[in-house]
């Protein structure tokens, strides 16, 4: 074999050599990826709750979060949170996320872009007033949200995946029920701590889904990931 031909033997060994390793090497990280993904492969789902604080049943729902060391998230009406600091307080301190319902539960795309502002802006500092952090998140009552408002552009609208009526039907089981029918990894939760059903609706829905494996996360982790 002449000198050429040896070389062009060896470039070519060389070269299979080489992809094989690089193919073992991409199949060992495939497979820790798969490992890592199935240890962390925990379902989330977030638990939310509108029209709060109210006197006796968000209280009574701060109590069985803690009990059950689940940190959910609430979306607050500005005028509530008068008269009931403690309960916002303490939403705070248990790690809640605590987000804006606008100050008079209004449809924001119903108002003025200085009422709409208004609205935002009254309710961002009533709520950080007492628990000294910034608001990041808003729901719009009836989903009705404008992108255009200057006071919010920092601010984050969240929505929601499952609904199920609980104001409409003020029936625990019914709520759970429906809840456990349509939730998947991933889902946002929509639920309202004025009502005692849907408190116990909640702590129900809670030790299921537990049951089943889920996670409950504050409503942000959903939305970056
Ligand atoms: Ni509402």
């Amino acid at each position: 074999m002449s000198k050429r031909g040896v070389t062009i033997l060896l470039t070519l060994l060389l070269t299979v050599c080489l992809i094989g390793m690089q193919q073992v090497k991409t199949g060992r990280e495939g497979q820790s990826l798969a490992a890592e993904a199935e240890t962390a492969g925990d379902k989330l789902v977030a638990l939310t709750f509108d029209d709060g604080p109210h006197e006796g049943s968000t209280e009574r729902l701060l109590e069985g979060l803690k009990e059950r060391e689940v940190k959910a998230t609430f979306f607050l009406i500005g005028q509530s949170v008068e008269g009931k600091e403690e309960l916002v307080k303490q939403m705070a301190q248990d790690g809640h996320l605590i987000g804006s319902h606008t100050f008079h539960h209004v449809q924001l795309t119903g108002l003025s872009l200085e009422e709409a502002c208004g609205e935002i802006t009254m309710t961002n500092e009533a709520i950080s007033g007492v628990t000294g952090q910034t608001v990041e998140y808003i729901r719009p009552p009836y989903g009705s949200w404008n992108s255009k408002l200057e006071c919010a552009v920092n601010m984050h609208e969240v929505g929601w995946t499952v609904d199920p009526r609980d104001w409409d039907v003020k029936d625990t089981d019914v709520i759970v029920k429906r809840v456990l029918n349509d939730v998947k990894d991933g889902s946002i939760i929509l639920l309202h701590d004025v009502y005692d059903t849907s408190v116990e609706a909640a702590f129900q829905i809670i030790d299921e889904l537990k049951a089943q494996g889920y996670t409950f996360v504050t409503v942000d982790r959903l939305l970056i990931d």
